[in-house]
């Protein structure tokens, strides 16, 4: 299965990606995480990376589509993947489907997550990361009691939770409007190709799962 996961900022691409990971055993490719570990390595492309995404603007196509390209050529591809957070916009869906048509493996499904703004904002003021595992929670969803009770599975300790630096109230506005300016137009264009499905991705994390599980049925 070659999905690609569609919404905004916050709307859940990457809590529903690892739910799909678990359920299809297929690699989660996500454009963000790629690049947060290139700058956190400080390569050259995670510096010119780095002024983009704290600014909340995009990623030049070209690291980007880079980085896709390699990924995709790797092996455990072949069974199938999960695009979280690519393409972001026109230029990038494009490529996408001539890198796929390449290596004859085009998409079967394209799964818009759709998030009301104000539960958006909400749920990124709240997002935490675990610094040793990735793990993604929410302080505003899990009781902080839970979060303690939860060991991280690296280190054997409570997790260590941080902020992302682009989650502030500034930069999360300019990723909103970006989203709108750049990313919404592939709704169209996905459309048009017959690959769209649209689910309700508010509620419950469980609920939001059975939706997009229909959703890649249909
Ligand atoms: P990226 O990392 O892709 O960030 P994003 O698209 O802004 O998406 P998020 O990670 O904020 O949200 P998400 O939809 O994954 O939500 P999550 O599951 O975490 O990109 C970051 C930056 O990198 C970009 O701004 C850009 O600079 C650059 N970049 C990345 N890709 C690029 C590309 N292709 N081209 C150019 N530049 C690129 O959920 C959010 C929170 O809500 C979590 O706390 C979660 O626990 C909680 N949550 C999830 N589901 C629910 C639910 N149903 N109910 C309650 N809480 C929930």
């Amino acid at each position: 299965m070659r999905i690609v996961l569609l919404g905004a900022p916050g709307s859940g691409k990457g809590t529903q990606s690892q739910w799909l990971v678990g359920r299809f055993h297929i690699p989660q490719v996500s454009t963000g995480d790629l690049l947060r570990a290139a700058v956190a390595k400080g390569t050259a492309l995670g510096v010119q990376a780095r002024e983009a995404m704290d600014a909340g603007r995009l990623v030049a196509d070209q690291i980007v589509l880079g980085m896709i390209r390699e990924r995709l050529g790797e092996p455990d591809i072949r069974g199938g993947f999960i695009l979280d957070g690519f393409p972001r916009n026109l230029a990038q869906a494009r490529a996408l489907d001539q890198l796929l048509a390449q290596i004859g493996q085009p998409l079967d499904a394209v799964v818009q997550l759709n998030v009301d703004y104000g539960e958006l904002s909400r749920r990124i003021a709240g997002r935490r990361t675990c610094s040793d595992c990735g793990r993604v929670v929410n302080l505003l969803t899990s009781s902080p009691q839970a979060l303690e009770r939860e060991l991280c599975p690296k280190t054997g300790q409570p997790h260590r939770l941080f902020q992302r630096p682009d989650d502030n109230e500034a930069t999360v506005a300019e990723r909103l409007r970006v989203y709108e300016a750049q990313t919404r137009p592939l709704v169209d264009y996905y459309r048009g190709q017959g690959l769209l499905r649209s689910i309700d991705a508010e509620g419950d994390v469980t609920e939001v799962s059975v939706r997009l599980e229909q959703a890649l049925k249909g």
